[in-house]
């Protein structure tokens, strides 16, 4: 069976979309001869096409959405500081810094960069926007929050995820806030997982997706068609699944306190079962680890 879902998205049909997202041009080769994903997919995979396409499917009111519920939730005070990473093509930093945050925006596509300097610059909104590794975050311990939002957690190795949490610890100020939203929980994927093909259509670009579980190492593996016109994308990605224990260990172990966690920005409590992880939490006191090269990515300058 094939389900086939036209976006204007709900923001459960999001969090799915992009928990079993990807793409790549036909020319591009992501995956080894046996189908193995890189481990690098990311690094190629956000062009054009599939940056357009969550564009679409972003709602301006999903983006109010999860705004509020990182300034409420966090109790942000005016003109906060805050770290978007990845932030894709800036809708939550832009949505922060018009509220009257000081914003920085971190991703590693140039397209979602540019995209997100030219709407900047559109409508004067005043946003660091840099071109970056999400595991390459400088420890400035400077930001009054970090997000990361639009299911972006589970695209690393378990070990990377657990540095990037790390990272994100050593970003923040003591008593500092993170949000992290993940839609691929093994509590909100697993149950009743089928891998049935979708299909959804934002305009004129139709994507086609089936998922496989890949049980020794869970993960998701899933299998894009972007098709625009003439232009046909195909790609595999990778979410890595983790339990909601497992990302509550993860923060606990980089020095986060205090985690909450929702399912729904309205503030509903997280359930088995729900399509999206909204967790909330504190900086506390960071443990011991190791340093290692980090790429400083805490200039005021250059702000667009
Ligand atoms: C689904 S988009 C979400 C972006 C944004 N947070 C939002 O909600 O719209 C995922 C983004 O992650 C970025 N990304 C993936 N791997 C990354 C990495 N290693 N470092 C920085 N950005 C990365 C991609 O370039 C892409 O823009």
């Amino acid at each position: 069976m094939t389900y086939v879902v036209t976006l204007q998205s709900t923001s459960k049909e999001i969090s799915a979309l992009s928990a079993h997202s990807s793409v790549s041009s036909s020319s591009t080769q992501l995956t080894d001869q046996t189908g193995e994903p890189s481990p690098e997919w990311f690094t190629e995979f956000f062009t054009e096409l599939p940056n357009e396409f969550w564009r679409r499917a972003a709602t301006p009111e999903m983006t109010a959405a999860d705004v509020d519920f990182v300034e409420t939730r966090l109790g942000l005070a005016p003109g906060s500081r805050i770290i978007d990473v990845p932030c894709g093509s800036g809708r939550h930093s832009l949505a922060l810094a018009e509220r009257g945050h000081r914003v920085t925006g971190v991703d590693l596509s140039a397209e979602a960069i540019e995209h997100a300097r030219r709407a900047a610059a559109a409508t004067g909104t005043a946003v660091e926007f840099v071109l970056g590794d999400m595991r390459e975050i400088a420890p400035s311990g400077s930001f009054d929050a970090a997000v990361c939002l639009g299911n972006s957690f589970g695209y690393l190795t378990p070990a990377q995820t657990a540095e990037f949490v790390r990272s994100l610890a050593a970003a923040v100020r003591p008593g500092g806030g993170l949000v992290l939203d993940f839609g691929a929980t093994a509590e909100s994927v697993l149950p009743g997982f089928t891998g049935e093909a979708r299909v959804m259509r934002t305009g004129d670009i139709t994507t086609e997706a089936t998922v496989d579980y890949d049980v020794a190492r869970s993960r998701m593996l899933s299998r894009y068609r972007f098709t625009r016109g003439d232009n046909v994308l195909d790609t595999t990605a990778v979410h890595h699944v983790y339990t909601c224990g497992h990302i509550g260990d993860l923060l606990g172990a980089a020095g986060f306190t205090d985690i909450g966690r929702h399912s729904d920005p309205d503030g509903t409590p997280y359930r088995l079962g729900a399509g999206r992880l909204l967790v909330t939490a504190r900086r506390g006191r960071l443990p011991a680890v190791p340093s290692g090269p980090q790429q400083v990515m805490d200039t005021e300058s250059s702000r667009s």
